[in-house]
């Protein structure tokens, strides 16, 4: 089992998202990669909790169907990027794989992985790197996943590049992102809880200073549409891409496969 120690980084002082910043498209600031990490320094520590009530318990449900969307035979080295606190990666890492490797580029989401996997007697690797600029060897993997990770790249199609470059001819990938709700009724509902209430009560719980949850909403709105993001995906070089819409829409699984 091999767990890496991380590099030290101090909680920012100044918000990473101002009002000003999030009046404009927040996925076209050229230094959103350096906010987003901000964010998720100062968000970390109730991560996992915030997850769990906002989504009233559905996100452990919509990642086991992402495990179960890579189609696993037992034989897989898994890459989950931008992993955070590491809750996909220990979803694959309960099924029989050959190896699971959690990457991230924030510290302070993956010491609480760390500590997860460690509890859990789990074995992952957890390394600090960047979606864009992955330091593995091509071909080497056979499922890359990514939950709620890459609206916050600052320019996914790298990442996708990166994605499809590491993984062996046959190999899987599997997105899981928010969305939004066809329905009308359902995406007026959605709206108004993502908007009005859940920025609200995630900061409290928090105790944010950064931003996150009133990013959160915005950076889902501006992002590609599920639609959008599979056009992306095929065009990375991936085929076969299915998709599988999760409570109303809310969010969505996508699976591509390597030719
Ligand atoms: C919303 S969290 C998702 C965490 C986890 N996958 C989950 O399902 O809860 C997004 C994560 O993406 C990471 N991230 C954003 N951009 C990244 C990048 N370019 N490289 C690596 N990690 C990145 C952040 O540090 C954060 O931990």
């Amino acid at each position: 089992m091999v767990y890496m120690s991380v590099q030290h980084e101090n909680t920012p002082k100044s918000p990473a998202w101002s009002k000003n910043s999030l009046a404009q498209d927040p996925h076209a600031i050229e230094d959103k990669h350096k906010r987003v990490k901000m964010m998720f320094t100062a968000i970390a520590r109730r991560y996992d909790l915030n997850n769990r009530l906002h989504s009233m318990w559905q996100d452990q449900v919509w990642r086991s169907r992402a495990v179960r969307a890579a189609q696993l035979t037992g034989n897989e080295d898994v890459v989950d990027v931008a992993c955070g606190t590491g809750d996909l990666a220990m979803a694959f890492c309960k099924e029989k794989v050959r190896s699971v490797l959690g990457i991230d580029f924030t510290q302070a989401m993956l010491e609480l992985a760390i500590t997860k996997a460690k509890n859990a007697k789990l074995a992952i690797d957890y390394r600090q790197g960047d979606a864009m600029n992955l330091q593995l060897p091509d071909c080497s993997a056979d499922v890359v996943s990514i939950a709620f990770g890459i609206r916050n790249v600052q320019e996914p199609h790298k990442a996708l590049a990166e994605f499809y470059r590491i993984l062996r001819p046959g190999g899987r990938l599997v997105v899981l992102e928010f969305s939004t709700p066809s329905n009308n009724c359902v995406r007026f509902i959605n709206s108004f809880y993502t908007n009005r209430i859940m920025p609200l009560t995630a900061t409290l719980i928090s105790g944010d200073t950064s931003g996150a949850y009133k990013y959160l909403p915005k950076s889902i709105e501006t992002f590609a549409c599920a639609k959008e993001l599979a056009e992306e995906i095929r065009s990375t070089g991936f085929i076969d891409i299915k998709q599988q819409a999760q409570s109303f829409g809310v969010c969505t699984i996508t699976c591509g496969t390597k030719s």
